[in-house]
């Protein structure tokens, strides 16, 4: 219910209300003097200008002219919330993680949910990539799984993402559009990047439009390993099923909505958690091994695909829990910073180029962002487990090195922290060999196959809203080049399809791409993921 006291008034010199109640804190400069007039600047005289020595006054501006920060390169809008996450299944012969050793185990999370291309004040309901992004505070430190809701992504190589994201993102003459949407830069480069098809077959479908951060799964995208305690290794894909079950608006649904309320998504997550409807989502994994891995024609390095279920079943492990909401936007949501490199023993790497680029790419951009090396220190992004090292200094430490030792190694008696060469984080010994080289490998090449697959795996329905979002899409981009490209694109995926969207267009067919690898017919079933839009 609303929370307004009916206090007492009285009118300052101003002529300006206050509200008078004795037992609220008193007001003070950020120093702590107490302050008796917080609305009329000290000046001289009745009528006379202000003055220098006015420290409050100089103080409120001050602070209100610098309380912006940079917005997320990308990912700038986005909404956040408390929560745990259980582990249900324990699973120690695979991982030595701490958060899977017991069923029952609890450590708290931090979700961050978010469009890509959109500003900071951007609407929710833009055709977009919603980010996922979990920090999980355990006991051997964050581990963060930055995912997505799509489980696959549009390049294969981290070294193309800025490329990708300012084509997707406004452009920089007339400076549209402000969120993803039909775009003819983006179109262009989608239209000659073509291992971005299977997301782009995904980006226009539902499930880029989802109906709120609730109906949405989740996925690592890359493939990560497991470790356990004997140094073994098994590959995994990470995937978050939403209890609530997958649901998606239409595009003239989506439209209405952005007119109506741009906040849908982060009031829907608001309200849920207020009212105790908390969302929940289990944690699944895909697990193999290499053997299984060379089974395919595509690379499980490949970022832009992914494991169908059918091929793999999900093993459930645990389940996320949202049941707080935040205090403040800017402390947490704002101010949290998600990594990639964010990861705990019994967790580790592999060689996707995209997944090892990212791991640069977060700890740089965070720098920058939030002001310095320091903002691990800032509660939301601190570790909930001890921590100690002799990092020191650096704008706004708040936590230095105490005693006298700042090095290692070093033989005084309280010396400080020392490594623990059993239980800390050990690299998996993976062989490594070849001459360097800037040539992605023959695995890479095959950009139409599963892109084919997605599009047979979905219903008619879902189907004509896939032509539909090209046909929308495309008729806004002016250049009948880039409109052929992607038209020639489809023609490889699938002629069905790209017969549609031209009659959409009132196009003719252009020639069909030539692949750099001919693509194959892989089984097509309804099991790509388990969950299917409700009716
Ligand atoms: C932010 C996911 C690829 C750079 C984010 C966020 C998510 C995300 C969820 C928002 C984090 C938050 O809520 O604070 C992904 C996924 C990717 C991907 C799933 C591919 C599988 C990349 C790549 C790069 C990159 C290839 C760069 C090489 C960034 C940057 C931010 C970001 C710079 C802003 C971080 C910040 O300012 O806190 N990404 N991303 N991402 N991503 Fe990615």
């Amino acid at each position: 219910g609303a929370d307004v006291a009916a206090h007492p008034v009285e009118v300052g010199q101003g002529g300006e209300w206050h509200q008078t109640d004795a037992d609220a804190p008193r007001m003070t400069t950020a120093q702590g003097t107490p302050v008796s007039d917080d609305q009329n600047t000290l000046t001289g005289g009745e009528r006379g200008p202000a003055l220098m020595e006015d420290f409050h006054f100089r103080e409120k501006i001050f602070h209100f002219d610098h309380e912006r920060i940079p917005e997320r390169v990308v990912h700038a809008r986005g909404y956040g919330a408390h929560g745990y996450f259980e582990c249900t299944d324990a699973i120690p012969e695979l991982t030595s993680a701490s958060l899977f050793q017991e069923a029952g185990k609890r450590v708290p999370a931090f979700v961050r949910f978010s469009t890509v291309a959109g500003n900071k004040g951007s609407f929710d309901l833009a055709r977009d990539v919603r980010g996922f992004a979990v920090k999980m505070y355990t006991e051997d430190g964050n581990w963060d799984l930055v995912g997505n809701n799509i489980p696959v992504f549009f390049i294969q190589d981290a070294m193309k993402f800025p490329d990708l994201i300012h084509s997707v993102k406004e452009a920089p003459d007339r400076a549209f559009p402000q969120a993803q949407s039909a775009h003819d830069n983006f179109w262009d480069f989608i239209s000659l990047m073509p291992e971005s098809m299977n997301m782009v077959l995904w980006i226009m479908s539902d499930r880029a439009i989802p109906r709120s951060f609730r109906f949405m799964e989740g996925f690592g995208v890359h493939t990560f390993r497991l470790v356990n305690a004997e140094g073994k290794s098994h590959y995994v894909k990470f995937h978050w099923k939403p209890k609530q079950g997958l649901q998606s608006v239409v595009w003239d649904e989506a439209v209405k909505i952005n007119g109506a309320d741009p906040d849908f998504h982060r009031r829907d997550l608001w309200d849920a958690i207020r009212t105790g409807d908390f969302p929940e989502w289990e944690l699944g994994m895909q697990i193999f091994d290499d053997a299984f891995a060379d089974k395919f024609d595509f690379d499980v390095l490949d970022s832009t695909k992914l494991i169908p279920e059918e091929d793999l079943p999900i093993r459930v492990v645990g389940r996320l829990v949202l049941d707080r909401t935040v205090d403040n936007f800017f402390a947490e949501t704002e101010q949290v910073a998600f990594c990639t490199q964010n990861i705990v023993p019994g967790i580790d790497f592999t060689n996707d180029p995209l997944l090892q680029g990212r791991n640069f790419s977060y700890l740089d951009t965070q720098t920058k962002r939030l002001g310095g090396p320091n903002f691990t220190h800032i509660p939301i992004n601190a570790p909930k487990c001890p921590f100690h090292h002799f990092q020191q200094d650096g704008h706004m430490a708040m936590h230095n090195p105490t005693g006298r030792a700042n090095y290692e190694p070093n033989s005084w008696s309280q010396g400080g922290p020392r490594p623990d060469p059993r239980a800390g984080f050990k690299t998996h010994p993976e062989d490594m060999s070849g001459a360097k080289r800037r040539l992605r490998p023959e695995s890479f090449a095959d950009h139409y196959s599963q892109a084919r697959q997605f599009y047979l795996s979905q219903t008619p329905v879902e189907q004509d809203h896939i032509v539909n979002g090209f046909g929308f899409e495309l008729s806004k981009c002016v250049a009948p080049d880039i409109r052929n490209r992607v038209l020639s694109h489809l023609r490889v995926i699938d002629e069905g399809l790209a017969t549609k969207v031209a009659e959409a267009l009132g196009h003719d067919l252009p020639e069909a791409a030539t692949p750099a690898r001919a693509p194959v017919d892989l089984k097509v079933s309804d099991k790509l993921s388990i969950l299917k839009n409700a009716p």
